[in-house]
């Protein structure tokens, strides 16, 4: 790949990139290198991913560090924003896994993990950085941005997706409460909403269903979309940096919903 962005939304800052090594993150790396991050902390649980990342980044020119962290862990998170990530400008939490089980069969367990995998990191990710950002001088304030990656499974759910879409419900609400809390420091939060993106982890996903309910995930009768093909990881970035950038100065609590017109229908 190549660092190929004439335009420089994020000269001089430090993007943490949560979930870096893979799918929507590491699209999201490249193009916070490619406007000129001067930094981008790729944070994943997988280190080799998160480390390919960064490697790559710096191969073409650009300044990525690979961080192993799993977000879930108050303490490892702590010194992910004391540490590598303390000079952040942008958060963006990307760390995520998608699985299915039908209603009648989930456990609490179920439940308790998706929560805790989908929104616990989330929440300590948004404390610790914020934190950090409220350490850094003064003038750095306006170039404060956290970007959440929700799902429009909190918008329009589907079959044993119930634990995920209440999770990915409760980042839309996270994210406004913070959006709310971290004003005053000049802090912007806001979300993403997704859909049908290409990534490796959604690969994974596919590819462990039952093949009943493959066409149901993936063909054009389960989820129909007017833009009728899937969208790739780059143009979900692209929204992504849009929300972190100063170009939306003027949004915070918003939303994009990113999804070639499925959730409208
Ligand atoms: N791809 C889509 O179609 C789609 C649609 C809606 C929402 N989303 C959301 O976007 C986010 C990214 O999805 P993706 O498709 O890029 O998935 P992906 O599996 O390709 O990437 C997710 C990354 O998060 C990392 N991760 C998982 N748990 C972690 C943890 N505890 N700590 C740190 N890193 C962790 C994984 O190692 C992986 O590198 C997820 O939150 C997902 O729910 C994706």
């Amino acid at each position: 790949m190549k660092l190929t962005s004439s335009c420089h939304r994020f000269r001089g800052l430090t993007a943490v990139v949560i979930g870096g090594g893979s799918g929507l993150g590491k699209a999201t790396c490249w193009r916070l290198a490619s406007e000129g991050a001067d930094r981008v902390v790729v944070a994943d649980i997988n280190s080799g991913a998160a480390e390919k990342v960064a490697e790559e980044i710096g191969s073409a020119g650009g300044s990525a560090e690979a961080v192993q962290v799993d977000v879930t862990q108050q303490d490892q998170v702590q010194q992910l924003f004391s540490g590598p990530g303390k000079e952040v400008d942008v958060l963006v939490n990307s760390a995520g896994t998608m699985w299915t089980k039908s209603f009648a069969m989930l456990q609490l367990a179920d439940v308790r993990e998706t929560f805790g995998a989908t929104c616990d990191g989330l929440l300590l990710a948004m404390q610790h950085a914020s934190q950090a950002m409220q350490q850094k001088p003064s003038d750095a304030a306006n170039k404060f941005a956290i970007v959440n990656i929700s799902s429009t499974a909190a918008l329009a759910t589907m079959k044993g997706l119930t634990a995920y879409s209440a999770a990915k419900a409760t980042i839309r609400s996270l994210s406004r409460s913070a959006a709310v809390e971290l004003a005053p420091y000049n802090i912007r939060v806001n979300t993403i909403l997704p859909h049908g993106t290409d990534t490796e982890g959604v690969r994974a996903f596919v590819a462990n269903l039952p093949p009943e309910d493959v066409e149901f995930f993936t063909g054009p009768a389960g989820t129909p979309k007017l833009i009728p093909r899937a969208a790739q990881p780059e143009e979900i970035a692209a929204g992504i940096a849009f929300l972190a950038s100063s170009d939306a100065s003027f949004m915070t609590g918003s939303e994009i919903v990113m999804d070639g017109g499925f959730s409208i229908q």
